[in-house]
């Protein structure tokens, strides 16, 4: 489609980059931190250990300063809710003053903080306690938690995002402190369970902002992977759109009408793994929607048709080739693939933007975007001309949906710094600054500017002019 576009992004656009508070800071032992589920898990050798990440606990300072020199505008970041409340209920007064110096630094540049509340790091007490987001005591304990964050970062903190990618929370089963194990039959029902008591919460904490920070904006982080057909066949559109409900607006649904998805609700019925419900809450849902919509885009999926004539119990979490009968991932020639296998398709942002934007009329921020990939220092630079591509091109597409006039806040890409990969390490890098460590090798941690850094710094200094 051919439109004019704008030249430049709009001056109040937020231009930022993301980190997490448990792949970046490190510390893991400092300050009084609590143990979290992540930290009792299996680990890969070498690769999921977070105990010193990339140091920005230590280094924070160092680090602000370089986002600083990149030219943020906004900085997106994680509470860490162990550090803040190491056993979820009692308030550590030297995790709180972490995060000052941090916000205060940040205000200090006059960059916007955007702080996630929960980015996969949940206190293990409360898994021991009560089961975690398997129980509804969870819903009191996340409002507890959110409540010492608003009262006490509130009067600096303006933008937050609830739960960052709920969808991989509840599909991933060491995430709700399950063991691999337990994953089967019932494991379905504790999944859509724990979905509905995080929406409960998400909508209460949402409530809670707005009576206790004036001026606040909060929504939730969510993970659309949206679906292309794999052919002409109608019966792959239906595929195709089937998916979408069941990867995330089933989550949105909830969150922005206080409804639940038909579709999601038959899928349900059909496998009898529907959560209790209360009307009360669906009301609190519906009467306490976001402020905006915070959108992770990474990858899309090409869907055709399942020809299985039967419903199948999955018993396992998320990344399913194949949901019988409904829907199965398959492999698309057009689009590229990242070293570990993402496909790279920009165009998959815009049809996120305004499939989201056309169901819900919220505004957007993007919240996560980036590509993972091995960097290479040659004579102490690192020329990711492949980054630089990968973020030009979805940046063009934001351009294009803010020049047909859909409402984009802000975009923050990941990784504001290297850190270490959810499930992959330090070798799978996104960050705009180098950090001089391996999977197995701690090194001295030193930071290098990549030359996505200048890049992105010139996209900000002339606000997309040249994209
Ligand atoms: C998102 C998460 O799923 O994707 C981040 O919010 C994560 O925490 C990012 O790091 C990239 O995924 P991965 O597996 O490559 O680290």
């Amino acid at each position: 489609m051919y439109h004019k576009q704008i030249e430049r992004f709009p001056d109040t656009f937020l231009f930022g980059a993301s980190t997490s508070s448990f792949q970046v800071e490190g510390g893991q032992t400092s300050g009084g931190r609590g143990e979290a589920l992540h930290d009792r898990s299996p680990k890969k050798a070498g690769i999921t250990d977070f105990s010193t990440a990339s140091d920005h606990y230590h280094r924070w300072e160092e680090d602000i300063d370089l986002f600083h020199e990149l030219g943020l505008k906004v900085y997106r970041f994680s509470m860490s809710w162990t550090r803040i409340m190491p056993d979820g209920k009692n308030v550590n007064q030297e995790g709180l003053a972490f995060y000052d110096k941090i916000v205060d630094k940040l205000v200090g540049y006059g960059i916007e903080p955007l702080v996630t509340i929960y980015h996969f790091e949940y206190p293990s007490k409360l898994v021991d306690d009560f089961g975690g987001w398997l129980s509804p005591k969870s819903i009191d304990a996340y409002e507890e938690f959110a409540n010492v964050l608003f009262t006490h970062f509130g009067d600096r903190v303006k933008y937050w995002l609830t739960i960052n990618e709920q969808d991989h929370v509840i599909k991933i089963s060491e995430r709700l402190g399950l063991s691999k194990e337990s994953e089967g039959v019932e494991f379905e029902g504790q999944v859509q369970q724990a979905n509905y008591y995080m929406c409960v919460a998400t909508a209460k904490v949402i409530k809670l902002a707005h009576e206790i920070i004036p001026n606040v904006k909060i929504g939730p982080a969510v993970n659309p992977m949206p679906a292309i057909p794999a052919s002409a066949n109608p019966l792959d559109v239906i595929a195709s759109m089937t998916f979408n409900e069941l990867s995330h607006y089933y989550i949105l649904d909830l969150h922005c009408r206080g409804k639940f998805s038909p579709i999601h609700w038959k899928y349900m019925e059909d496998r009898d793994i529907c959560p209790e419900v209360k009307e009360e809450e669906l009301q609190l849902m519906a009467e306490n929607t976001p402020d905006f919509i915070g959108i992770n885009y990474y990858l899309n999926q090409t869907v055709a048709h399942s020809e299985k004539e039967k419903i199948e119990l999955r018993g396992q979490g998320v990344f399913m080739e194949e949901e019988a009968g409904i829907y199965k991932l398959v492999e698309n020639k057009e689009i590229p693939q990242t070293d570990w296998g993402w496909n790279i398709c920009p165009e998959g942002l815009s049809i996120a933007l305004m499939d989201v934007y056309n169901r819900y009329q919220l505004p957007m921020l993007i919240t996560e975007n980036g590509l993972g990939a091995y960097d290479e220092v040659v004579e102490g630079e690192i020329h990711d001309t492949y980054r630089i591509d990968f973020l030009a091109n979805h940046l063009k597409q934001i351009k294009d949906c803010l020049s047909l006039g859909f409402p984009i806040i802000g975009y923050c890409a990941w990784s504001a710094i290297d850190l270490v990969s959810g499930r992959e390490g330090m070798d799978k890098r996104y960050g705009f600054i180098y950090v001089n460590r391996t999977n197995d090798e701690l090194r001295d941690l030193n930071r290098i500017k990549k030359d996505s850094f200048y890049w992105y710094q010139n996209v900000i200094q002339e606000r997309g002019y040249s994209l």
